[in-house]
């Protein structure tokens, strides 16, 4: 199998929280892929994993054990300042809980990862205005989170792990808090207009809504990946 067609390969991977008698064995040896050009939904009962799979893949959190490539890269032969700016680069991030700062206005919170990399204000700014707009959020660009509903602050994080146009976008539960008609729009800008043949796009989700966007659902289950279904 030519691994060049995947943006993430996991094996065998572990992730264990603290030790003895109080450890939490949160994954229990994961395999899982995901294609470029496709949109990949990770399904599963709450507190399975997945939240924690997903923070393996990107990066926020170090795997117990097991194999991980990323866009054919081993972050385990990577330093940690390679890994952080291959992070920044290369992957958004939609948060289960948003994490925007609430000092920064929406467009602010939306440019963050082009300032990161280096963008001039003006130019980071115009990026994740246009970005912001596409997701419904033109008369909120100046708001900052406390002004802003639950959906609204989702929409901001989704133009956050989209702005920088990074090859992989990982969105831990991205419709949960949005309405029927905005986040079937989110979907189909996620799964028309963002997906491309050299990106991939996971997403966590318990909103069945979604399903039909997906190229692959994989199926969680305490720590492990149950079955994975194809779409035609
Ligand atoms: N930092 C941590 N320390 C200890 N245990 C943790 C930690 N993070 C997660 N866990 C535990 O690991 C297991 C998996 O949690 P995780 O957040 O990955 O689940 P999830 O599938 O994302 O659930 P949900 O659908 O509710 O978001 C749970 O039992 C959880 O309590
Ligand atoms: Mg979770």
């Amino acid at each position: 199998m030519d691994d060049k067609t995947y943006a993430i390969l996991c094996e065998n991977l572990t992730k264990t929280f603290g030790e003895g008698e109080t450890a939490v064995h949160a994954l229990r040896g994961i395999n899982f892929r995901a294609q470029l050009g496709k949109l990949t939904l990770l399904v599963g009962p709450s507190g399975c994993g997945k939240t924690t799979l997903l923070s393996v893949i990107t990066g926020l959190l170090d795997a117990t054990a097991g194999h991980l490539n990323i866009l054919n890269q081993d972050p385990a032969k990577a330093s940690a300042s390679q890994r952080l700016l291959f992070r920044r680069d290369n992957i958004g991030f939609v948060f289960q809980s948003y994490n925007l700062l609430p000092a920064l206005t929406a467009a602010e919170n939306a440019a963050i990862p082009l300032l990161a990399a280096g963008t001039p204000w003006e130019v980071a700014l115009a990026k994740s205005e246009q970005v912001l707009t596409t997701l419904g959020l033109k008369k909120r660009l100046l708001a900052r989170p406390a002004e802003l509903s639950g959906g609204e602050q989702q929409r901001v994080a989704i133009a956050r792990a989209i702005v920088h146009e990074p090859r992989l976008i990982v969105c831990d539960e991205p419709t949960s808090a949005l309405d029927a008609q905005t986040g079937h729009s989110v979907m189909e800008l996620l799964s028309k207009t963002v997906l491309s043949p050299e990106r991939a796009i996971i997403v966590v989700t318990h909103d069945e809504r979604i399903f039909p966007f997906a190229h692959t659902i994989a199926h969680m289950n305490d720590g492990v990946i149950t079955r994975t279904d194809y779409a035609n």
